[in-house]
């Protein structure tokens, strides 16, 4: 099978966004000479580039690219070649103004950024797939070429009457009939009936709340529609280039694409990921969020993945853009080869002098060759070339956190019990948990397989489909660990309330009765338990049918009452948890359940903010903190990065990286 090693060739890749269009050929070289100086060994090239290659409306002006793609070649760096697609030229839309998207309000989004075109509309899937015919035509067999980069972080949505006619055509295949769209939506709600499927439209902006199965639906649908667009560029390159591998990059957990869906369509699965500098210091959530995407990106490619973007140092569009503090660019590089990935790439080579872009890092930034920034990116290309043993390897896991698209999709909408239970971040609090005691996870669908996990979280799934919920049920009833949070298995597909607080089959595995009433807290509320702990977000009226209680609510309405049983099911062990527990307390049952299960930290006993993750026959330590840190080693350890033996400990400076191998003395 076409994959990333097609692309890696037993190597890590280290490279970025390489934008010569907007340079003067002269500096062509001096890019060559201080690539070739940074080791760096792939280039992304074309990713904007489409009014360069095209124009005028059928025009070709590709000179400039022979030239680029045959000097890189020519010095020994391979080329990831996007399509442009993501950035049509201005004359597309002025043409064509259908191309253009649309807002809920039906407002155009117009040309003079990037991003501007409706995935649904025919002419923009045409003049794209004319360019990418063309350029996999020219290029399909480079010898430069490594990889195919399809258009640039898919998300934009429309909901213009183009888009509604392709919904229409969507929702036949998913529903059948208009009846069966009527009952899956429950329109007989605010008289929202349709008697003819012409009256259907994308959930456009309106007076009140709009019906959430539509809404869910249409995300669905958008996702999809934007698939679409990748498949049929991705079948043209692939056409003409066998054995090359085809990426698309996904913006870090991002709410607009199913990223199980569409991870199931590449060779390669590549993230941007640009954890905000302030977080460095300040923040212990910073780097844990980084390990949660690198989870979710290694677990989507099921393998080796690749960092497709991040900055050099600060970005452009926060509000206060800071830079990354020194070491941290290599810290969180390393991070990412820590937990599987296979190519450390940056947006962008160059920083840009205009445009909207200006302020924002590069591996060359501004200030040149003799800058701290670019000795950074010279160093870590130098070591990404000693981890070569990494390459290739995989990242050991016995825990999967169970996540999904539609169940975000479904659960944060308007209309709940709460606004302050957001999916994102309850993912994120439990995730956390987990690294905090390095407790390496992998993220699955929840239909996916979990006999191969000792244990299976679940932070919040609100929807969950039939068959999810009864693979969960078995894979407990056969033995397994489940520790479910709160609010989970409320919802089918359809977004259909399933009585009794939670499904049936739920309730049975985690030994309740019933969910009497779902009680949020106030904002910033917390509740405190019998065990000493607190809540936060969310507590419950829980009516066990056979679970333990492991802790009660200790105040409030609901005081006296279940917050955390604990129920044996079949051969297996189900914990529910009916609140969000503070993060010390969310770790440590996390932890016990962990241990309880026979799953083991990659290795214990590590103090506050170092991470340790094991990949292959390396055990990454990862200093997160501004100080000095002595770690003790269980036996002598080799580290790969300075070829230094430690027999017992070892300190990491601050923000410091080891690599290490158990050491064998030479007999
Ligand atoms: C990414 C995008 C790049 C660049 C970068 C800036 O989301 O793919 O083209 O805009 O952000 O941080």
């Amino acid at each position: 099978m076409v994959g990333l090693h097609d692309a890696t060739r037993g190597r890590l890749l280290f490279g970025g966004d390489y934008n010569p269009e907007q340079w003067p050929e002269s500096v062509w070289q001096e890019d060559i000479r201080l690539m070739r100086e940074a080791g760096v060994t792939l280039a992304t090239v074309g990713v904007f580039s489409w009014a360069a290659i095209e124009p005028r409306p059928g025009a070709r002006n590709t000179g400039w690219l022979d030239r680029v793609l045959d000097l890189l070649h020519g010095a020994g760096i391979g080329v990831c070649l996007a399509t442009p697609t993501a950035a049509p030229p201005p004359w597309l839309g002025a043409l064509h103004p259908e191309t253009l998207p649309r807002d809920e309000s039906g407002t155009v989004l117009w040309y003079g950024s990037r991003n501007q075109f409706c995935a649904s509309s025919p002419v923009y899937r045409e003049h794209a797939a004319r360019i990418t015919e063309d350029l996999a035509r020219r290029y399909g067999a480079h010898p430069a070429l490594r990889l195919w980069h399809i258009n640039n972080e898919y998300g934009t949505a429309c909901w213009c009457d183009t888009t509604a006619a392709h919904f229409r055509a969507w929702l036949r295949a998913r529903h059948g009939t208009l009846q069966a769209l009527n009952t899956d939506w429950g329109t007989a709600f605010w008289s929202q009936r349709y008697g003819d499927w012409n009256e259907i439209l994308p959930p456009r902006r309106a007076p009140y709340l709009v019906n959430p199965a539509q809404v869910l639906d249409f995300r669905r649908f958008t996702s999809d529609a934007l698939l679409e667009c990748f498949t049929a560029e991705r079948d043209i390159v692939a056409a003409h280039s066998p054995g090359v591998p085809v990426t698309t990059n996904f913006m870090p957990l991002f709410a607009g694409q199913d990223g199980w869906r569409w991870a199931a369509e590449e060779d390669v699965v590549s993230v941007d990921v640009y954890p905000d500098p302030a977080a460095a210091h300040d923040d212990p959530a910073g780097p844990a969020h980084g390990a949660l995407v690198h989870d979710l990106t290694r677990s989507q490619a099921g393998g080796p993945w690749a960092l497709m973007e991040q900055a050099a140092s600060a970005v452009n569009w926060r509000p206060v853009n800071q830079p990354k503090p020194a070491g941290t660019m290599r810290l969180w590089s390393l991070q990412a080869v820590a937990r599987g990935a296979d190519a450390i790439c940056f947006f962008q080579w160059r920083a840009s002098r205009q445009g909207s872009e200006k302020f924002h890092s590069a591996m060359l930034p501004h200030a040149g060759e003799h800058s701290r920034s670019f000795r950074e990116i010279r160093d870590l290309g130098a070591e990404l070339a000693r981890l070569a043993p990494a390459h290739g390897t995989q990242v050991a896991a016995g825990i999967a956190v169970l996540h999904d698209w539609p169940a975000w999709w479904a659960a944060d909408q308007p209309g709940r019990p709460s606004a302050e239970a957001r999916y994102p971040e309850l993912l994120a609090a439990w995730h956390h948990a987990l690294w905090q005691r390095n407790l390496t996870c992998d993220l699955a669908h929840p239909e996916a397989r979990l006999t191969g996990y000792r244990m299976v979280v679940i932070p919040q799934l609100y929807l969950l489909t039939d068959a999810a919920l009864d693979g969960i049920a078995a894979y407990v009833r056969g033995g397994g660990t489940l520790v479910c949070g709160f609010f989970t298995g409320v919802a089918d597909a359809d977004d259909r309330v399933r009585e009794g607080g939670t499904d049936a089959r739920l309730r049975r595995v985690l030994g309740l009765e019933t969910v009497h009433e779902w009680w949020p807290l106030a904002p910033g509320a917390t509740v405190a338990m019998s065990d000493g702990t607190a809540g936060r977000i969310w507590s419950e009226d829980l009516e066990p049918a056979g679970a333990r209680t492991v802790a009660t609510y200790a105040e409030g309405e609901l005081s006296g009452r279940p917050a955390i049983t604990r129920h044996t099911y079949g051969r297996g062990t189900a914990w529910y948890v009916s609140t969000l527990p503070e993060p010390a307390a969310l770790a440590a049952l996390l932890a016990g359940a962990a241990e309880e299960a026979g799953v083991v930290p990659a290795l214990p006993g590590l103090p506050a903010g170092v991470e340790a993750v094991r990949r292959g026959t390396l055990l990454f330590l990862l200093n997160h903190t501004r100080a000095p840190v002595t770690v003790r080693l269980p036996s002598p350890h080799t580290d790969t990065l300075t070829g230094h033996t430690h027999p017992a400990e070892l300190t990491l400076d601050r923000h410091g990286v080891a690599a290490l191998t158990p050491h064998t003395p030479h007999t």
